[in-house]
C-alpha cells in the first residue's frame, strides 16, 4: 500500500486530498504547522526518516499574497526553503514528491494560456518565492511532480466563500472583470494529484479545470447556484487587488498531449461544490 505524507494537511488542498483519498488504497500521514514546521530542517529530516513515506505531497505554503509582500523573509522561508527541506528528505528516502505551485510564477501580462514550457516571470514576492520552491525541488529530486494550478476553491478562505459571505450580508461586491482565469475545485486538483503519484510520469504539470472566465463571470455563476442576488459591480482589477496576475490562464498542455487525465469543466465542478455545500 502506498504511504503518502500530506504536508499542510489542514489547508484547502491538503483537506481536499484527505477527503478524496481512498484509505483502502493509500496509507495517509497528515501534518500541518502545529505538528511540523517545514522550515525546521532537522524536524523535517527526522519526521521523514522515521515515518518513511513513499510520496510527500507539499501543500504547505504562505498563500496570503499581501503577507508575502509585507514579509518576504517569511515567504521565502516557507515557500522556498520549506520545499527544499522536503526535497532533501524525499531524495534521501527515494520518495516521490509533489510540489504544489501556482500561475503566479508567470507575469499574467499575456493573453495566450501559459504552458509548462513557457518561461516564468513572477512579479510578486509570492510568485517569486513559489518559483524558488519549484527550483529547489527540481534541483534536489528527480522523482518530482510540480503541479501548478490557479483560482482554487475548497474548504477555507477563497473567492467562492467571499462572494457567498457578501451575498449573506446583502453587500454590494466589486469584482474585477479584467482578471481572467480557470476556477478549479480543490477536490478536482486532489484527484489529479492522487492519479499522478501512482505513475512515473515526472515533471511539471498545469492542472486547472477546463474553460476560462473573468472574476466577474465567476461571481455571477456562484450567485446563480446560491440562488442569491446582490449588486455586483464590474471593476478594473487595479481597483480591487493589485498583486494577482491579470491573465492567470494555464494550458494543461502536458496532461493533454500524454492523454492521461481529463480535468472537468469549471462550471460542472462549481456545481458539484455548491451542491455539496448545500448538503453540509
Ligand atoms: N489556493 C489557490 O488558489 C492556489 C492556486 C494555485 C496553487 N496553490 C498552491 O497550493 C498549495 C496549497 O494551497 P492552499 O490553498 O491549500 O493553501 P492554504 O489553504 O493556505 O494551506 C496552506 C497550509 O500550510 C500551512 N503552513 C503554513 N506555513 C507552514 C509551515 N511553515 N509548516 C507547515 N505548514 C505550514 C498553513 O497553516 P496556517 O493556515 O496556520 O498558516 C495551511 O494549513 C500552495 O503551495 C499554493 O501555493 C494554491
Amino acid at each position: 500500500m502506498l504511504k503518502i505524507w500530506i504536508v499542510g494537511s489542514n489547508g484547502q488542498i491538503g483537506s481536499a486530498i484527505k477527503e478524496v483519498v481512498d484509505p483502502l488504497e493509500m496509507e495517509v500521514l497528515n501534518t500541518d504547522i502545529d505538528e511540523l514546521d517545514i522550515t525546521d530542517t532537522e524536524e523535517v529530516l527526522n519526521y521523514g526518516g522515521i515515518s518513511r513515506p513513499d510520496v510527500i505531497i507539499n501543500c504547505a505554503a504562505i498563500t496570503d499574497t499581501e503577507l508575502c509582500e509585507k514579509d518576504p523573509e517569511a515567504a521565502y522561508r516557507v515557500n522556498a526553503l520549506g520545499a527544499r527541506n522536503l526535497s532533501l528528505i524525499a531524495r534521501k528516502m527515494g520518495a516521490k514528491i509533489v510540489q504544489l505551485s501556482t500561475d503566479d510564477v508567470f507575469d499574467g501580462e499575456g493573453n495566450i494560456p501559459y504552458s509548462e514550457f513557457d518561461d516564468t516571470h513572477p512579479k510578486s514576492v509570492y510568485g517569486r518565492s513559489k518559483r524558488a520552491g519549484e527550483n529547489y525541488v527540481k534541483e534536489f529530486t528527480h522523482k518530482h511532480f510540480i503541479v501548478r494550478s490557479s483560482w482554487v476553491y475548497g474548504k477555507g478562505n477563497n473567492f467562492v466563500n467571499k462572494v457567498l459571505d457578501a451575498a449573506k450580508k446583502g453587500e454590494t461586491l466589486s469584482v474585477a472583470s479584467d482578471q481572467i482565469g480557470s476556477p478549479t475545485s480543490a477536490k478536482d486538483l486532489a484527484r489529479i494529484i492522487l492519479h499522478l503519484i501512482k505513475t512515473n510520469e515526472y515533471g511539471t504539470y498545469h492542472a486547472t479545470c477546463k474553460g476560462v472566465c473573468s472574476r466577474y463571470e465567476f461571481a455571477q455563476e456562484i450567485l446563480k447556484h446560491a440562488g442569491k442576488e446582490i449588486e455586483l459591480k464590474a471593476v478594473a482589477a487595479s481597483e480591487v487587488s493589485s498583486e494577482r496576475p491579470a491573465y492567470a490562464v494555464l494550458d494543461n498542455f502536458i496532461l493533454r498531449i500524454i492523454d492521461v487525465y481529463n480535468m472537468p469543466d469549471w462550471k460542472t465542478s462549481l456545481e458539484e461544490y455548491m451542491n455539496e455545500k448545500r448538503e453540509d
